[in-house]
C-alpha cells in the first residue's frame, strides 16, 4: 500500500494497515496520535527502507555541542530477541520478543572523546573562533570525571555567579542521558510518522543486558524502544488515550508556578 508521503515514506506493509499519515500530515497530529503499544504483532516485519529512514531521522537530533554522545544496538535477529528477552521485565519480555525491532539506546559516559572527530566533520562548517573554543567548553559541559573535579567546578561557578552568568556542570550519566533520550524521541515520533508502534521501555537489568548485547562499560542504558506493528489495530483504538496534567500544572508563564495563560478552562 501506497502513502503520498514525501521522502519515500512509501510502502508501509503490504498485509499490514495504510499508512495514517501524509506528507501534510502536521507533526501536532503525530505527537497527539502516538501512545506505547503493549502488544507487537511478531509476524509483521519493517520493511528496510522504512527503517533506515527513521535511523536518518533519529540522527538529525539536535545534541549538545552536536557531540551525539550516544550509540544505539538494534535488536532484530531472533537469537539476540531471546537472549535481550531474558533480561527484560514483565510484559516487556515479549515486547522484546514480538516487535521486529528493539533499539536499546545508549549514552556516552566518556563523550569527550568524541571531540576530535566531530571538530573533523565539522570543521568546515564552524567558525574558527567555534573551534577554538569548542573542546574546552565541551569538556567542561559534559562533565566528565571525577566528582570532586565537578564539584569544584560548581563552587567556583557558584562564587562568580554574581558576577557574570557561568556554567552548572552535571554528572556525565545525567549530561549524556538527556541527549540520548532526544534521539529516542525522535526514533519514537519517526517511527510514529510511518504508520509504526512503539514502546519506550526502562524496565530491563542492566547488567544481564550489558552481557546479552556485549554493551561496553564506556556506555549506560537508559532506555530502550520497541518498534513494530501494532498486534491488534483494532484493539489499539479501543485503548484510550493516557491522561495528561493540565498545561497550568506543567507550564508557568515567566516565572515558576504561575500557570500559563495558555491553560485550557
Ligand atoms: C523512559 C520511559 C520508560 C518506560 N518504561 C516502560 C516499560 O518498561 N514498560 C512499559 O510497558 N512501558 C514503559 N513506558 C511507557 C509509559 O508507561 C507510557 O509512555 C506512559 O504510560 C504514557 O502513555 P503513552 O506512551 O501511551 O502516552 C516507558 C516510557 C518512558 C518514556
Amino acid at each position: 500500500m501506497l502513502c503520498s508521503l514525501s521522502r519515500c515514506r512509501v510502502l508501509v506493509n503490504e498485509r499490514v494497515l495504510a499508512c495514517s499519515f501524509t506528507s501534510n500530515t502536521p507533526f501536532t497530529e503525530i505527537a497527539q496520535s502516538r501512545r506505547s503499544t503493549k502488544r507487537f504483532n511478531p509476524s509483521l516485519p519493517i520493511s528496510p527502507s522504512i527503517l533506515e529512514s527513521i535511523l536518518a531521522d533519529t540522527l538529525r537530533t539536535p545534541t549538545s555541542f552536536n557531540l551525539q554522545p550516544y550509540a544505539c544496538v538494534l535488536v532484530k535477529e531472533d537469537s539476540a530477541k531471546s537472549s535481550l528477552s531474558t533480561a527484560m521485565l514483565g510484559g516487556n519480555v515479549f515486547r522484546v520478543r514480538d516487535a521486529p525491532v528493539t533499539a536499546v539506546f545508549l549514552a556516552d559516559l566518556e563523550p569527550s572523546k568524541r571531540i576530535d572527530k566531530i571538530m573533523s566533520i565539522e570543521k568546515s562548517y564552524r567558525a574558527p573562533e567555534y573551534n577554538a573554543m569548542m573542546p574546552l567548553a565541551a569538556g567542561y559541559f559534559t562533565g566528565e570525571g571525577p566528582w570532586l573535579g565537578n564539584a569544584i567546578k560548581n563552587a567556583a561557578a557558584a562564587a562568580m555567579s554574581p558576577v557574570k552568568p557561568m556554567p552548572t556542570v552535571s554528572k556525565v550519566n545525567a549530561w549524556s542521558g538527556k541527549n540520548t533520550a532526544m534521539a529516542a524521541m525522535s526514533f519514537i515520533h519517526s517511527s510514529t510518522s510511518f504508520g509504526l508502534a512503539t514502546c519506550a521501555m526502562e524496565g530491563y537489568d542492566v547488567l544481564r543486558v550489558r552481557e546479552a548485547l556485549r554493551i561496553p562499560d564506556r556506555y549506560e542504558i537508559p532506555l530502550m524502544v520497541s518498534v513494530g506493528y501494532s498486534m491488534d489495530e483494532e484493539f489499539e483504538e479501543e485503548i484510550k488515550r493516557t491522561n495528561r496534567l493540565e498545561l497550568g500544572e506543567v507550564f508557568f508563564d515567566d516565572t515558576f508556578g504561575n500557570p500559563t495563560s495558555q491553560s485550557r478552562a
